[in-house]
């Protein structure tokens, strides 16, 4: 039997609509939920994920700046920039798009980044409250990906869910979510010796390292859910994800295409954040009534 795909587009459609309509609503309280996105240098791929998210806040009716910084800016003028939009009432979420020019520290940088306004979730405080279970933004990746298994109704509780990767960024916060959501969970990373075993086992595989292809029939148990959250740029010029996604498609019970899953996604998880950081600001400072 064929692998289900898991269609993307769809889902991404109505999560959005969903977005738009609260954003119209709070339009008539004379709030707008604004992102400010920084780049640094010119890297081509980061490039096209901040124009990816610019277009998607304008689309939701959402305020959105790009500050595009050359690539000897330094740290100091990058933090001074952070702190003017922490103090910038129009802005609600920041996200200092990776990776950065090596002079610079992502992690002073993340960190000087008002822990109510980092849509990323890449603060430790942001990423404190997701490890204890609290109330907060979720990361954007994980956060999608999880929404992924829930509009397909794929039950997560009691089931095993095997993570490949153990980035900052996903691999970790994915365990983390998964396991939020009452699951097993497993994560596998370069020095796990016989991967195919464990991946092997999972109901709900997620392959999270940037290696294109690296996920192939072999490691699939038959009827698995496999989230492909990788976006590899092969030597052809085209994009691939972790998975080998012809060879798993037989094996497979459902799979994400890439592009156009996990990627527009993450995006939508961005103004989901964007867009409670905007609430979440109007409640603690409500307009003064006359
Ligand atoms: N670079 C690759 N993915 C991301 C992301 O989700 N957020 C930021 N800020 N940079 C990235």
């Amino acid at each position: 039997m064929s692998a289900q795909i898991i269609n993307g587009k769809e889902i991404v459609s109505s999560y959005r609509a969903e977005i738009k309509e609260e954003v119209q609503s709070l339009a008539a309280q004379g709030i707008q939920p604004g992102l400010a996105v920084i780049i640094v240098g010119e890297d081509p791929a980061s490039l096209v994920y901040v124009r990816n998210k610019a277009k998607a806040c304008e689309e939701a009716g959402m305020y959105s700046e790009v500050h595009r910084l050359p690539e000897n800016t330094t740290e100091a003028e990058l933090l001074r920039l952070i702190r003017q939009l922490n103090g910038n009432p129009r802005i609600h979420g920041i996200l200092v798009q990776s990776p950065l020019p090596k002079h610079i520290s992502e992690e002073r940088v993340v960190e000087e980044i008002a822990v109510e306004k980092d849509v990323d979730c890449f603060h430790p405080v942001n990423v404190g409250n997701v490890t204890i279970g609290k109330d907060a933004p979720l990361p954007c990746t994980p956060a999608g990906v999880i929404q992924i298994l829930k509009k397909i109704n794929v039950p997560i509780a009691g089931k095993h869910a095997v993570v490949v990767g153990r980035s900052n960024i996903v691999g970790k916060p994915m365990a983390l979510l998964l396991l939020r959501e009452h699951a097993t969970v497993t994560v596998c990373h370069s020095r796990t010796p016989n991967m195919e075993e464990i991946t092997r086992q999972a109901d709900i595989l997620v392959a999270a390292v940037g290696k294109a292809k690296l996920i192939k029939k072999h490691h699939v148990k038959p009827g698995a859910v496999v989230i492909d959250v990788g976006i590899n740029r092969l030597e052809t010029g085209k994009l691939a994800g972790d998975v080998d996604f012809d060879d798993v498609l037989e094996t497979a019970g459902y799979v994400t295409p890439v592009p156009g899953c996990v990627g527009p996604m993450t995006i939508t998880m961005l103004l989901r954040n964007t867009l409670e950081a905007a609430k979440r600001s109007a409640q603690a400072q409500p307009a003064v009534k006359a």
